[in-house]
């Protein structure tokens, strides 16, 4: 496949900052060459910029809300270039770039007739609009605005919302009251830590691949960082303790890449400020290469020279 690395160092989707080097963290960490040795082409179109926006307005509680407009602009546009030719993986950035990406692959999808899906590995729902956010922190939002919440206020407007039923969470441990309450009112499948410890993270990924090949979907898929655990992986702003191991990430990636269904990635939330000897960056680089065909007995010999 043609895998087109995406570099989108956004920022401003929360207060503490470190995410804008996630991109070169991800590259000093090997992913092209990971994923060439797969056989892949890897095409890196290197670092995007935010498209022009306006300076940012005073008396909100939102953090940096023009800014991030203008990564939205940016992204959909980048999103609906890249679809046609391969796939894309998005190099976050903070999780406000899925406002982003995700709107762009579905108005691709609509434009080929097929439906959007989307699998949002997190701890967290992000499933608030700007107005019911308390935090201010704009990467809580990205799963309201494609699916078309309201309150979305200045942002390009959704032409193509990801239906609920489309959209499965998995690895839930913090969410707030809010968006608890909103979630409920959805169709949107949501699998929390507690449900992945009684039944397996195995158990409700198929179900949701079965459906997504049912429909003849493409799948966007979004990784946070804190989707897994912090002492696996340090390297975030938001760490939960509780979160999915080596093995669970590895197995929810290798059973994407069985089903053969993922159409676009994100990589998101990645802080290298916070990181250890870049082990977050290089824990997300192996997972991205197991979603695309990695296999355990294909794992380089590392080198700790
Ligand atoms: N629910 C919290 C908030 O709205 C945390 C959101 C965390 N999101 C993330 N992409 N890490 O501020
Ligand atoms: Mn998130
Ligand atoms: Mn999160
Ligand atoms: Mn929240």
């Amino acid at each position: 496949r043609r895998c087109i690395l995406i570099g989108a160092p956004v920022d401003s989707g929360k207060r503490r900052t470190g995410c804008l080097m996630g991109p070169d963290a991800y590259r000093t960490a090997g992913l092209a060459e990971a994923l060439s040795d797969l056989g892949h082409v890897v095409e890196d179109l290197g670092n995007l910029t935010p498209a022009e926006h306006g300076p940012e307005p005073d008396g909100t509680h939102l953090h940096q809300p023009n800014r991030t407009i203008g990564w939205t602009n940016r992204l959909i546009r980048a999103a609906e270039q890249a679809m046609p030719r391969g796939l894309p993986i998005f190099l976050g950035g903070d999780h406000a770039l899925a406002l982003g990406s995700v709107a762009g692959v579905a108005n691709h999808a609509a434009r080929m007739g097929r439906p959007q899906f989307v699998l949002w590995l997190d701890a967290h729902s992000d499933y608030h609009t700007p107005e019911t956010s308390t935090s201010g922190n704009l990467h809580g939002t990205p799963l309201g605005y494609v699916t078309g919440r309201s309150g979305f206020a200045g942002f390009p407007v959704i032409t193509n919302p990801v239906k609920q039923e489309n959209i499965c969470i998995i690895g839930l441990r913090s969410v707030d009251r809010p968006e608890r309450e909103a979630l409920q009112q959805t169709k949107i499948r949501f699998h929390d830590m507690r449900q992945i410890d009684e039944t397996g993270i195995a158990r409700p990924l198929a179900a949701f691949l079965d459906t997504v090949a049912a429909a003849n979907g493409m799948l966007h898929v979004s990784l946070d960082v804190d989707f897994l655990d912090p002492s696996i992986a340090p390297a975030v702003g938001t760490t939960v303790p509780g979160g999915a191991t080596i093995r669970e990430g590895h197995l929810v990636m290798e059973m994407i890449c069985d089903s053969g269904l993922m159409t676009s990635l994100d990589l998101v939330e990645l802080n290298p400020f916070l990181d250890e000897r870049g082990r977050t960056a290089q824990l997300m680089v192996d997972l991205a290469a197991s979603a695309l065909g990695r296999r355990v007995f294909d794992r380089p010999t590392q080198s700790y020279s």
